[in-house]
């Protein structure tokens, strides 16, 4: 089961180290282990890319370990359930994605992950890695993972020739300029907004910026700290603007996955795709080209707030091949690494120090937005709530939508008992 993954083979060693200029012994511990296997959803486009990068890194450091990629598509979705088989089974891969915040809090609540805090120590990352992820890392004094990217949720992309056509001049800033240009996109025969409903949490992702967008940060980040009631006027108002928002989105949404109804903007069929940054990397993969292809701005309601979540790479508790996995995660921690990845994985350094001369000019302005908007963390990719949290969230999401978002206050009420059921 776990060796029908695909494989890269540490044969490109020479030729990656050739690349990367590394030397092969970095880690000697390393050398005893002959395998290693991580644990993914980056299976495809800009993401297995950005992945590919780092692994290079790895392979020409340590040259004679057997990389194997056990990786899943689709946000984690899946491949968060065949995890957690694998680890109630005490089978765990040697490293596995999770994303910082309350998601990986669940594994390190679970005492599934060991503590790397003195690697941090060792590597100097405790000085080097932005300083608000650290915090938002550390469970009672220590960590637990390697974050290895910073990503934006909260990102507006839209085609500039659909655009001109529909006579959309400038990115929309608040909720009325959008629905105005949904307006616009629709006379002109476009769909207004390009939706993936494939396995719910696009959509989710959708409310996620929505309900933010509605009632601001302070108010979105008080319905994760009990303050502001699921039940109340400020979710409701942000109901009915998703309720508005998805009468403009594509027919038959519950087909696509994020790659698929993101080609319907570039392609000129959609004018607006609400989508992390990702979708850039994927675009890039395709061949595509920022600024001519596709741009991007703040989602609107959200200009000045940046929705971030980071993914990061842990040590699970009786990782079969320990030695590895911690040359793996100081790989994961480099600049190299970092450098290797997040360009192409469509993310910004989670480290203050990364060669900005790699990075498009997307990324260079998220890196600028990263210094100075105000940071809320993203629900559907871990920041706010816990493995429950999240599957209730996409599940109470996936119903309203494939019933035709008509029932808000039943709606409501699913979301409020899925923050519910994060906290049993
Ligand atoms: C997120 C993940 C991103 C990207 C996205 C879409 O959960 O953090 O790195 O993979 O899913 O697949």
């Amino acid at each position: 089961m776990r060796r029908s993954s695909f494989r890269i083979v540490a044969a490109v060693a020479a030729i990656a180290l050739a690349v990367t200029g590394c030397s092969s012994s970095s880690d000697e511990a390393a050398n005893e282990d002959t395998e290693f296997e991580i644990f993914t959803w980056w299976a495809f486009g800009g993401e297995a890319a950005g992945l590919q990068g780092m692994i290079d890194v790895y392979t020409a450091q340590n040259p004679n370990i057997e990389f194997i990629n056990a990786a899943g598509a689709g946000a984690g979705v899946n491949a968060k359930a065949v995890l957690k088989s694998r680890l109630d089974a005490n089978e765990p891969p040697d490293s596995f994605q999770a994303h910082v915040g309350m998601e990986l809090d669940d594994y390190v609540r679970g005492g599934q992950l060991e503590d790397l805090t003195s690697l941090y120590v060792s590597e100097g990352w405790d000085k080097v890695f932005q300083a608000d992820l650290i915090k938002t890392l550390t469970v009672d004094g220590k960590i637990y993972s390697v974050p290895v990217n910073i990503h934006r949720a909260n990102v507006l992309w839209w085609n500039p020739a659909t655009a001109t056509k529909a006579g959309v001049t400038k990115a929309p800033e608040t909720l009325d300029e959008f629905f105005a240009d949904l307006e616009k996109f629709k006379k002109a025969g476009v769909t207004g907004l390009a939706l993936a409903g494939k396995g719910d949490w696009a959509i989710a992702h959708l409310l996620d910026w929505m309900l933010l967008a509605s009632m601001g940060a302070d108010k979105f980040e008080g319905l994760y700290k009990g303050s502001t009631s699921w039940t109340g006027p400020e979710v409701a108002t942000a109901l009915k603007n998703f309720q508005k928002a998805l009468a403009y989105g594509n027919k038959g949404a519950g087909n696509l996955d994020w790659p698929d109804a993101g080609k319907l903007v570039t392609s000129g069929k959609a004018g607006f795709f609400i989508m992390g940054d990702w979708a850039s990397a994927q675009w890039q993969s395709d061949g595509l080209a920022l600024g001519t292809d596709y741009t991007f701005a703040a989602a609107p309601g959200t200009v000045g707030v940046y929705q971030w979540l980071s993914d990061s790479f842990t040590l699970p508790v009786s990782a079969p091949h320990r030695n590895a996995a911690i040359a793996w995660l100081k790989v994961c921690g480099s600049q190299a690494g970092q450098d290797a990845f997040n360009p192409k994985k469509g993310s910004i350094s989670a480290r203050t120090d990364a060669d900005l001369s790699k990075y498009d000019d997307y990324l260079k302005s998220a890196s600028a937005d990263w210094s100075k908007d105000r940071l809320v963390g993203s629900t559907v990719h871990g920041v706010n709530g816990n493995n429950a949290h999240m599957a209730a969230y996409s599940a109470a999401v996936g119903k309203y939508f494939s019933g035709g978002f008509k029932d808000n206050a039943g709606f409501a009420k699913d979301l409020a008992a899925a923050y519910e059921a994060g906290k049993a």
